[in-house]
């Protein structure tokens, strides 16, 4: 039997931004997302007793210390539901369609719970696998569920995972417009800890997400892409405006962002029902008909090349993959 397990990244149409308890990964607010196609990561895991540390190797190469800090988390949490002490070899691939800095911690550990659990011996169920991947990284949570999924926040450990909202085998996709990032890094970590700590558009933000959710929601059941679109960008828009009230104040935004922005509402003018969400990065994502994508795309090609422009649509949940 396989020990490869696949899961796909998520894009969140109702944002995940901050944290109510840092070490149990909590969020302030339920966030709402859509798992996508076209990103994954593939993660194999072994327990072996002559290993003297756990080690990582992300696409054959292995990481610092660092970079396994989340990944032992996950893993410390396996060992103590399965009672072993062996210390883990971890594999992981991440299948993203350039070289664009798109590696997501979403499918990443998402997979690593998955295959964690499954090297282990644990049968857990989607409710368990999602509140596992939660502690590696919040969005992580909703990787578990292809098609739409809801981090319900909850209050503890026990309490805060994702669950299944809808699936999405209607008229939505995505296009990513992938821009060049020359400013210093802020983690979404760092970012969403900074901004709950110093910035006073914090709480606007948490006070006006229970209408957005709901909206969403509604959108969604009635398959509405325009609203769905309407609702995701002013979310989004309103936790960038966020971290502009931060102390230090920071934005992940850069012009090459801002041309996407003007790209996409000039395809409105156009007549196209489009609009974009942002994450911790200044790439730029399109939310639009499925059976646009490819005409969105051309419109694009005026201002983007062609390698920058990545389209994917609904993806599936975790699921065990056969690799050679
Ligand atoms: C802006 O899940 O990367 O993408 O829980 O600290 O690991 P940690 O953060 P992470 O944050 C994602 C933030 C976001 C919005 C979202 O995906 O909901």
């Amino acid at each position: 039997m396989s020990n490869w397990v696949r899961a796909h990244t998520n894009i969140a149409l109702i944002k995940y931004w901050g944290k109510a308890d840092e070490d149990l990964i909590l969020p302030m607010n339920n966030s709402l997302s859509l798992t996508l196609d076209a990103f994954y990561t593939e993660t194999s895991v072994t327990f072996d007793d002559a290993l003297r540390s756990d080690e990582l190797y992300l696409d054959d190469r292995m990481q610092d210390l660092a970079a396994l800090k989340k990944v032992k988390t996950v893993l410390d949490l396996v060992r103590e539901k399965a009672g072993i002490t062996s210390k883990a070899k971890v594999m992981s691939y991440n299948h993203v369609p350039t070289a664009a800095g798109l590696a997501s911690s979403a499918s990443g550990l998402a997979a690593l719970a998955g295959a964690a659990s499954l090297a282990a011996g644990l049968e857990l169920s989607s409710e368990e696998l999602s509140k596992l991947a939660r502690r590696g990284s919040g969005s992580a949570s909703r990787s578990i569920y292809g098609g739409f999924a809801e981090w319900q926040k909850g209050t503890s450990h026990e309490t805060s995972f994702a669950v299944p909202v809808d699936d999405a085998d209607w008229d939505i996709g995505m296009l990513f417009i992938v821009v060049s990032d020359n400013k210093k890094d802020v983690s979404s970590r760092e970012g969403m800890s900074r901004t709950v700590q110093t910035s006073p558009f914090y709480q606007g933000w948490l006070d006006s997400l229970d209408d957005d959710l709901s909206a969403m929601k509604l959108a969604i059941k009635e398959q509405d892409i325009h609203e769905v679109g309407v609702i995701a960008e002013r979310n989004a828009l309103k936790m960038h405006a966020t971290t502009l009230g931060a102390d230090p104040p920071f934005t992940y935004w850069s012009p090459d962002s801002m041309k996407a922005m003007e790209a996409v509402r000039a395809l409105r003018d156009k007549g196209y029902s489009v609009h974009f969400t942002m994450d911790a990065g200044p790439n730029v994502k399109l939310i639009c008909r499925q059976t646009q994508l490819e005409e969105i795309r051309t419109h694009l090609l005026n201002d983007f090349s062609e390698s920058q422009l990545i389209s994917a649509r609904p993806g599936p949940g975790l699921h065990v993959v056969s690799r050679p």
